[in-house]
C-alpha cells in the first residue's frame, strides 16, 4: 500500500489535527501526515505536531503583499513535502480562488454544522438562536465557494437543554475527531473522488 502523504492547515489548538495525526499512526491507514503549516506562531498544535515528529512550517499572511503571494508560498512549502492531500482543520482564513483551484479534489476541510446550514462562524450560537433539536459537523472537498464543496461525511448530535454554544461545541467536537479521519481514510484510499 502506497500511503498518501497528507498537509493539515491549522490556525489554533488542532484537536483534528491531533485526531489525523493519531489515525494516521495506524499501520493500515492509507495516509501519512507529513507536515503541518499554521498561519499562526502562536497555535498550540504547532507543538504537538513537532512532538510526534512531523514537520511544521509557520507562515504569517501579514508579512506578504497579498493573499496571493501568501497563498503562493503556502503552495510551495505544501510541494516541498510532496503533499498529495491537504486537510484545513481549523484553518481560519478564507483561501483565494487560485489556492483552492489548484488543490481541487485533493483539499478537505471540517465545518462544525450540518452543511449547507451555518456556513462560516459562531455555527453553534446560530444552531441555539435558531432552536434547532440536532447540530453537528460536516467534511467536505473545499471549493472557491466558502463550505460549499461537495460533503464526504456528517455527524449529527441533538441539542440538549440548557446547551450553551460552548457546551454544543464540545458534544460536536467530539464527532468531529471521528468523521475527519473516516472522511480522510475514504479520500486516501480512492474510495471516494470529486471530478472538476
Ligand atoms: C473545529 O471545531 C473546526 O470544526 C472549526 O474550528 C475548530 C478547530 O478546532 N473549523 C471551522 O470553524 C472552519 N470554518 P481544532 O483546532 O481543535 O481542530
Amino acid at each position: 500500500m502506497t500511503r498518501k502523504r497528507v498537509a493539515i492547515l491549522i490556525s489554533g489548538r488542532g484537536s483534528n489535527m491531533s485526531a489525523l495525526i493519531e489515525a494516521a499512526e495506524a499501520p493500515d491507514y492509507p495516509a501519512e501526515i507529513v507536515g503541518v503549516f499554521s498561519n499562526r506562531a502562536a497555535a498550540p498544535g504547532l507543538a504537538i505536531a513537532a512532538s510526534h515528529g512531523i514537520a511544521t512550517a509557520v507562515l504569517a499572511q501579514s508579512r506578504f503583499p497579498s493573499r496571493d503571494m501568501f497563498e503562493d508560498v503556502m503552495t510551495q512549502t505544501l510541494e516541498s513535502w510532496d503533499v498529495d492531500i491537504v486537510c484545513l482543520a481549523g484553518f481560519m482564513r478564507i483561501l483565494g480562488v487560485d489556492f483552492v483551484n489548484h488543490w481541487a479534489g485533493r483539499m478537505i476541510n471540517i465545518h462544525p454544522s450540518l452543511l449547507p446550514l451555518y456556513k462560516g462562524l459562531n455555527t453553534h450560537a446560530l444552531a441555539l438562536a435558531d432552536g434547532a433539536t440536532t447540530h453537528g459537523c460536516t467534511v467536505h472537498f473545499v471549493t472557491p465557494g466558502l463550505d460549499e464543496g461537495v460533503l464526504i461525511l456528517q455527524a449529527q448530535v441533538p441539542v440538549l437543554p440548557g446547551d450553551t454554544p460552548e457546551i454544543l461545541a464540545d458534544r460536536v467536537l467530539v464527532q468531529e475527531h471521528r468523521i475527519y479521519p473516516e472522511a480522510l481514510r475514504l479520500l486516501a484510499s480512492g474510495q471516494i473522488s470529486v471530478s472538476s
